[in-house]
Parts: structure tokens; C-alpha cells; sequence
């Protein structure tokens, strides 16, 4: 049965290019160019949905093959037929953006330079940098389970009379001028911010436009999820294992798709946090620093949550490179305040071995093995060791369970 809706609720039927063209009315000042190219980053997502939703019947599940054999990206990983269509697609759309100046993505190894006088488009480098994962999640397209694309928009710091520097892309989180995500799952939806708070738009294929579904995203008060890889939690940096235990233990519920956007959608609507620390194999994690911790981070504060980077707000950690790789903690406050308890008591107690009779030496080894500059832990110098300020640390630690 067809029920018809209220006239109210049609007249608040927003498209994405309305609510993005309304919303720069916000900014003092505003040319339109960030409107133009968010609207832009629209356009690409609705080219890779289709592709995404049709890749059992268009021969693109599987790995990329160039003369034969599987194509790797600059960090090693096996390219997905998807990843190489999405991330083509997405550098098309953009480079095409007079805004656009240069984009980092995962699937190139350089900077990909925008020069639209060369491109016989327009003057020179836009004044936007666009740090993009084309597919996010990308072994889970074989399986048909959720993917994503996540972005991070930068204004250019460089003159605009030249090709973009990578300072321009390193630069930290808080000072992003937008971010947002794809997410390709039972709906396909896109959720972005430019900073005043997040709203999600659904994805009508039958019309062809995003609509605005969820205005102004907030982690709910009450958590109910906590998402990490199991596997990997032995191998955890100290601290993680005791707060998940704890996690059970308040009746959160575990769930993990590895897709992050899936993840981080997931538990934004239903109130979480997700997980993905260093281990002893890979001291800094596994996420990339610039095209998924930190627009991730980004909107999670713009939708009342916090983001670490083990022992560092990740918003104000400054990259050292372009394909830097970061550990990942977000979401709701509470549940990252409670998180970092249990880091600080478990480096306190790593850091005393009077009080628990253990070698200092591996733990500080893994800690300091970290990026120092992307996620610079409080790391105490060895003269701190069996401190009162350590031990006063360990006294914090009460509620958590120490493995
Ligand atoms: P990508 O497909 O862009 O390389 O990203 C995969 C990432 C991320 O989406 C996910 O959260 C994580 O890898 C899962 O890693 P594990 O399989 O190690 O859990
Ligand atoms: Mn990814
Ligand atoms: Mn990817």
C-alpha cells in the first residue's frame, strides 16, 4: 500500500547538490568551489555504485592482471579489479574539477598533479587537494558484502601558480575543510561534513540522486558496539585487550565487517567504537593516515565523538608522508575516554617493572617503534621509570582487568 507523504516532509526532500548549495550560504565569503566540487565527488560515487552493485555480472570481481599477473599498489596490496576501476573514476571526475589542484590516492604511488591550463580546461592548479581510498574494503567485493570510498579535502597551502606540494596534503585533520565517505552496502549512501556537523544522503537509483536521509549525524548516547579484529588481539599494543574485556563485560556486542566505512557507519548510527591498534608485527597499525584516519576522524568529532591514535588526539597529529599508515581508535567519548584509561594503566604498569615484575624493555620498544611524529606517545624517559607519576597512573587503572 502506498502511503502518501506528509506535504511537510516533501518539501524537506533535499538533494545533495540543493543541501550542498544551501549550506554554503554558511560561510562567509563562499565562491561555490567547495560546493562544486563535493557535488563532484557525488557524481564519481554514482559511477563506481553502479558498477559496484553490477560487479557479479560485468566480469570485474577478482584481481586486477597487467601482462598476466596480479597488480600490486604502493603498499604491497593486491588490487582489486574495483580498486583500479574506482580509483580511475574517481581521478577522472576530480581531475576534470576546475578546484581541484592534485589528488593523493591509495592506488597511486605520486602525487597526481591537476594542471587544467595543460588539460586546455581553465587557469592552472585548483585550490582544493583531495586525499581520496577509492574502494575501501575492497576484499569484500568478491563476497558481496559492504565497500566504501572515504575523502579528505585540503585547502592548498602552496601558491596556486604551481603544482601542489605534499604539505599540502600533510596537513592535520582538524584542519580539513571537508570530508566524508561512500558507503556501498543494502542502501548506497554518502555522508560528508565541512565542518557544521554530518549528514547522510540515500541513494535513490531509480531517480539517479542522493537524498538527504540522516541530518545531523551524532553518536547516540548509549553504546552498544565495539569493532576490532579479533585476530589481532594478543597482538595488541597493552591496554587493548583489558578494555575489550571490559567492553563484554558492559554487554557491548562485538561486530567487524573489514570494511572501515562500513564499521564506522555502523557504529555512528548505533554507538560504538572501532579499533584498529598496533600490533607487534605492525607497530603503526595498518589504516592510512590521509585517506582514512584522517577524514574519519574528522567527522567523528563533527558528530560528538573523539579519535586516538594510541596515545594522541589523531586530529592534531601532522603526517610525515602520503601513504602513512596510523592506529585507528573512534568513536562515541565515553568509550575512547574509557579506552585511553586502560592504555595509560597498562603503559604506566609496562613502564614499572618494580610494581608487576616485567622487563620494560619490549614494551617500550613497541611503543617507541610507533611514528614518532604522526603519533607521538607520551613516551617517559627511562629516568620516569617507577616514577610516583607512573605509579600514580597505576592507581587508575581499578577498573579494568589487567591480562
Ligand atoms: P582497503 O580495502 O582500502 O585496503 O582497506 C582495507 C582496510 C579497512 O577497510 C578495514 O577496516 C581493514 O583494512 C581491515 O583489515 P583486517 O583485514 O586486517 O582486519
Ligand atoms: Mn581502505
Ligand atoms: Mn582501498
Amino acid at each position: 500500500m502506498y502511503l502518501r507523504p506528509k506535504l511537510s516532509a516533501m518539501i524537506g526532500a533535499n538533494t545533495l547538490q540543493e543541501f550542498v548549495v544551501a549550506r554554503q550560504a554558511e560561510f562567509a565569503g563562499a565562491t561555490g568551489d567547495l560546493s562544486r566540487l563535493l557535488t563532484d565527488i557525488g557524481t564519481a560515487a554514482k559511477m563506481v555504485n553502479r558498477h559496484v552493485n553490477r560487479a557479479g555480472l560485468s566480469g570485474i570481481l577478482g584481481t586486477h592482471q597487467e601482462n598476466g599477473s596480479g597488480t600490486r599498489n604502493v603498499q604491497g596490496e593486491a588490487q582489486q579489479k574495483l580498486d583500479v576501476y574506482a580509483d580511475d573514476t574517481f581521478n577522472r571526475v576530480l581531475g576534470s574539477c576546475l578546484k581541484v589542484g592534485g589528488i593523493v590516492s591509495e592506488e597511486q604511488p605520486d602525487i597526481i598533479h591537476v594542471d587544467h591550463t595543460e588539460r586546455g580546461q581553465g587557469k592552472g592548479y585548483g585550490k582544493y587537494v583531495v586525499c581520496i581510498d577509492p574502494l575501501d574494503g575492497s576484499s569484500n567485493v568478491d563476497v558481496n558484502i559492504s565497500v566504501g570510498t572515504i575523502f579528505g579535502i585540503h585547502k592548498r597551502r602552496s601558491p596556486l601558480t604551481g603544482p601542489a606540494t605534499p604539505q599540502d596534503f600533510m596537513q592535520p585533520a582538524k584542519d580539513l575543510v571537508a570530508a566524508g565517505y561512500v558507503l556501498y552496502g543494502s542502501s548506497t549512501m554518502l555522508v560528508y561534513s565541512t565542518g557544521c556537523g554530518v549528514n547522510g544522503f540515500t541513494f535513490d537509483p531509480s531517480i539517479g540522486e542522493f537524498f538527504l536521509s540522516h541530518p545531523n549525524m551524532k553518536f547516540p548516547e548509549e553504546s552498544t558496539v565495539y569493532s576490532i579484529n579479533d585476530a589481532n588481539l594478543d597482538k595488541s599494543i597493552p591496554g587493548v585487550k583489558p578494555y575489550v574485556k571490559d567492553c563484554r563485560r558492559r554487554g557491548l556486542t562485538a561486530r567487524y565487517t573489514g570494511a572501515l566505512v562500513a564499521d564506522f557507519h555502523r557504529n555512528l548510527i548505533q554507538g560504538g567504537i572501532y579499533m584498529y591498534p598496533g600490533t607487534d608485527a605492525k607497530p603503526g597499525g595498518k589504516l592510512r593516515m590521509l585517506y582514512e584516519a584522517q577524514p574519519l576522524a574528522f567527522l567523528a568529532n563533527q558528530a560528538g565523538g573523539k579519535t586516538r591514535c594510541h596515545h594522541q588526539d589523531l586530529l592534531h597529529a601532522l603526517p610525515t608522508s602520503l601513504h602513512q599508515r596510523t592506529p585507528l581508535f573512534t568513536g562515541h567519548p565515553s568509550e575512547i575516554d574509557r579506552l585511553v584509561q586502560a592504555l595509560e594503566a597498562q603503559k604506566a604498569t609496562v613502564l614499572n617493572p618494580i610494581t608487576q615484575g616485567r622487563k620494560h624493555a619490549p614494551a617500550c620498544r613497541r611503543l617507541v617503534m610507533c611514528n614518532p611524529t604522526s603519533c607521538p606517545h607520551d613516551i617517559s624517559s627511562p629516568s620516569s621509570l617507577g616514577s610516583a607519576s607512573a605509579l600514580a597512573q597505576l592507581k587508575t587503572r581499578s577498573s579494568f582487568q589487567m591480562l
